[in-house]
């Protein structure tokens, strides 16, 4: 039998009489990226913490590692790496003086350690900046070290929470990669995250969370298909023509545009192909109504919550 590297079954947890995780399954396999998407609040910080034996779950359980996360909770963290939100760096020393302290605290001789540090600190490309203060760092670099730092003790299971929130474009790509190769050589890698598009550069599959529930699981594929893989936004020349565009874009595609109320004639319409972006601008050209700006755009994380957010949900933040 293939035992998960996270086997967590109905996690649910309150603070204060609200629950803010509720009733969440999740399965993730040696090797896997699971992206765990959410707006803010959604639940991802504190799933991540339950599962990392840093918060006990109101009800529910899950194993780790192949451990309790309740009951062998020590066990649990020996095999675990933690990223984000949670840096374990200090500050004032090294890079290569926390990996070695860190590598030392996991139990590793005074030699393992520095290989151990030596061996992160080129994987992440840190050669040179490893002998300054981590608070000198800028933030891409810190987010190497952070990640390094993680990766230590070769953990059966990485826990990566947001971690490329702040990262110019260059350095996102580079932590990427990192990730994908930490995955390659068999870490399962939990990656929370408010983007559509790292899940969809990372993770295999995808969790949906929306106000602590699980709302979607799938590949990206899945999800995108089922939001209608892009859509067409229009700016209407006149405002006062936006009910006839929506009745006419329904009689051409068979499905609802959504306006904006107040939007100043804005509507949007769900496109699955090149065909349809053609056929929307026929409608409305055909029609006589004007059209003074289009633009196809890729499903954002909002299209993908609002296909599938329950109606009395939607537009509820915390
Ligand atoms: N210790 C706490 N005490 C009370 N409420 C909390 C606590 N930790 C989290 N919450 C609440 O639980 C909800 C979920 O928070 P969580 O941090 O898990 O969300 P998130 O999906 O990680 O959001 P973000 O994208 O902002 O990081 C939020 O409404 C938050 O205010
Ligand atoms: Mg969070």
């Amino acid at each position: 039998m293939i035992t998960a590297a996270v086997e967590a079954i109905a996690i649910s947890r309150k603070f204060g009489g609200r629950t803010v995780v509720d009733d969440v399954s999740l399965r993730l396999d040696k090797g896997e990226i699971l992206g765990l998407l959410g707006h803010n609040g959604a639940g991802k910080s504190t799933l991540v913490k339950i599962l990392a034996t840093a918060l006990p779950p109101s009800s529910g359980s899950a194993r780790v590692a192949g451990f309790d996360v309740l009951s062998q909770p020590a066990q649990v963290r020996s095999r675990i790496g933690l990223a984000g939100q949670y840096a374990s760096v200090d500050e004032n020393l090294s890079g290569r003086d926390n990996l070695v302290l860190l590598a030392r605290l996991c139990g590793a001789s005074r030699r393992e350690a520095r290989d151990r540090a030596g061996e992160l600190i080129e994987t992440f490309a840190l050669g040179e900046v490893a002998g300054r203060a981590a608070r000198t760092y800028s933030g891409g670099t810190r987010r190497r070290l952070d990640l390094a730092a993680s990766l230590v003790s070769s953990p059966a299971v990485l826990f990566l929470d947001e971690p490329s929130t702040g990262l110019d474009p260059v350095s996102r790509t580079a932590l990427w990669d990192l990730i994908r190769r930490t995955a390659q050589q068999g870490t399962a890698v939990l990656l929370t995250t408010q983007y559509l598009e790292e899940a969809e550069r990372l993770a295999g599959r995808i969790q949906l969370l929306s106000d602590g529930r699980t709302v979607a699981c799938g590949t990206v594929d899945e999800l995108k298909r089922r939001v209608g893989g892009s859509s067409v936004h229009v700016v209407l020349a006149d405002p006062g023509t936006a009910a006839a565009a929506v009745a006419g874009l329904r009689r051409a595609l068979g499905r609802d545009a959504s306006t904006v109320p107040g939007g100043g004639g804005r509507l949007s319409v769900a496109v699955a192909s090149a065909v349809d972006v053609a056929a929307v601008v026929r409608t409305l050209d055909g029609a006589g109504i004007g059209i003074a700006d289009l633009s196809v755009a890729k499903p954002t994380l909002d299209d993908v919550y609002l296909s599938h957010v329950r109606p009395h949900h939607r537009g509820s933040t915390s």
